[in-house]
């Protein structure tokens, strides 16, 4: 922590009660940090206060609000090194990928403070002569998010700043794995002068207890989630009683699809990038390969050579590209469905291997068929199964077999092939030619069991605005 130049930051994150919460790094086991956790009374406290909150920013101007989301981004960047550094020690991830998660974070904050100036209500021709009708955007109200480890700024900025943009107060609970980042950046939004109580994070040893108070409390009108879809399903199904609106950013199983017809050199880039992104641990990552019979002996050759080069160790660590999973749960998990693989066929081409502490070496199974089971799980690490095909229907069938829909990717010069491709495959986002897609402009989410709701783009911030009907009567 001694680098964390900031001194505002580096104490709220030293402060430690009898029952603080210690924060381990996943690189090395040491103590981060500690962070003190909330009883559930407090907690309780904590949404009321946002209640409070929310009348009165509600009531400031669009612009007002705009005004301070845009001053709290400029301080995410400021604090940029900080921030990043911070991320790499509770979560692992490379430092120039924290670098980058601080920027995209930020991103979402900029784009919100524009967004919410642009709430527009309509006027609707009326259905008789004595009537004028509209409509008005209004704030939800009290919003809650549950985000995840794996992007431990992105996913709250990119809830928090449609939210607050909207007009709505937000409370969120980060993954107890990386709170860290959570105070810290919230830290930033009140120095940006953003109301303590209209943006509060809260900690609790057991997530599940959160996730219960969130999902009961009436005066909750929205959660939303990024995490699994197993807790996702939960989650839907207590928000039932309260019948809150709700958003859910679950799994995926993305296909990444080579034809015959791609630039594999350009193919390799895309899959390396999208593959390895944080040590694999994204919703979005490609989970499974399938390459074309024509082309899959030089796409696979050429595809080993590139994850044999990958650098492995602490993310702090010059030249890293693939630092340790989150934990080592998550590390036995991942060896695990790669036993099963090989137990079920699969060939390791490369990699396989646990390594000390929590590091899986990048790995890549050739030999994979579809009717494998472990082909319908999420990996959520450095593992490549890659299989092969030879119709294009044959492929489309093959990558929308599964209950998720979050990300696809193809790779082809083919205009007719693209255009089919893209609209036959069941998927709330696909990269054509390019394997990283996350941005900011674009409307993030999935269909199936990946979940519903956007983040990001014009959707993002009608997320958090409820449509209001107007009747005037008696215009004669
Ligand atoms: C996620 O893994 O949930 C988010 C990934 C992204 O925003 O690119």
């Amino acid at each position: 922590m001694d680098k964390i130049n900031n001194k505002s930051l580096l104490s709220i994150l030293c402060e430690h009660g009898d029952d603080a919460l210690a924060i381990d790094n996943p690189a090395d086991g040491s103590v981060v940090g500690y962070i003190p956790v909330q009883s559930e009374s407090e907690i309780d406290e904590c949404i009321e206060k946002s209640r409070l909150a929310q009348k009165s920013w509600q009531k400031r101007t669009a612009k007002e609000r705009s005004s301070l989301l845009y001053r709290w981004y400029e301080l995410v960047m400021e604090n940029q090194a900080d921030l990043a550094r911070l991320m790499t020690l509770e979560q692992g991830k490379p430092l120039p990928e924290s670098v980058g998660e601080v920027a995209y974070g930020a991103s979402f904050i900029q784009w919100f403070a524009e967004e919410g100036k642009r709430a527009y209500g309509m006027t609707i021709p009326g259905h008789t002569e004595d009537k004028r009708l509209m409509t008005i955007k209004q704030p939800v109200g009290v919003t809650a998010a549950i985000t995840p480890w794996n992007f431990p700024i992105a996913m709250i900025t990119r809830k928090a700043a449609p939210a607050l943009a909207a007009g709505c107060s937000f409370i969120v609970k980060p993954a107890n794995q990386t709170p860290l980042s959570a105070y810290a950046v919230v830290e930033l939004a009140r120095q940006a002068g953003i109301p303590e109580d209209v943006l509060q994070v809260v900690v609790h040893q057991s997530p599940e207890t959160v996730g219960d108070l969130f999902t009961h409390h009436p005066t909750i009108r929205k959660l939303s989630f990024t995490g699994s879809t197993r807790v996702g399903r939960h989650l839907i199904a207590q928000s039932a009683e309260t019948i809150k609106n709700t958003s859910m950013e679950l799994g995926g199983n993305a296909p990444f699809i080579v034809f015959d017809d791609a630039d594999i050199d350009q193919a390799v880039q895309g899959a390396m990038a999208s593959k390895f992104r944080n040590a694999g641990q994204t919703c979005v990552c490609a989970n499974r390969f399938y390459v074309h019979d024509e082309i899959y002996d030089q796409f696979v050759s050429q595809f080993i050579e590139a994850v044999k080069g990958l650098k492995v160790g602490n993310g702090l660590e010059a030249g890293v590209q693939i630092g340790p999973v989150i934990d080592s749960l998550a590390k036995e998990r991942i060896l695990e469905k790669v036993n099963l693989a090989v137990e079920q066929g699969a060939t390791v081409a490369t990699g396989g291997k646990a390594l000390n502490g929590c590091f899986v070496e990048p790995t890549v199974l050739t030999g994979v068929q579809q009717s494998m089971s472990f082909i319908q799980e999420e990996l959520f690490g450095p593992v490549a199964p890659i299989v092969r095909f030879n119709t294009d229907e044959e492929l489309i069938q093959q990558a929308n077999d599964t209950i998720y829909g979050l990300a696809a990717y193809f790779y082809s010069r083919d205009i007719t092939r693209i255009w089919k491709i893209a609209e036959s495959l069941e998927y709330g986002m696909v990269g054509i030619n390019e394997g990283i897609i996350s941005t900011e402009l674009a409307p993030f989410g999935g269909v199936k069991q990946s979940g519903f709701g956007r983040e990001g783009g014009q959707e993002g911030l009608e997320e958090y605005l409820e449509t209001k009907y107007l009747c005037f009567g008696g215009i004669h």
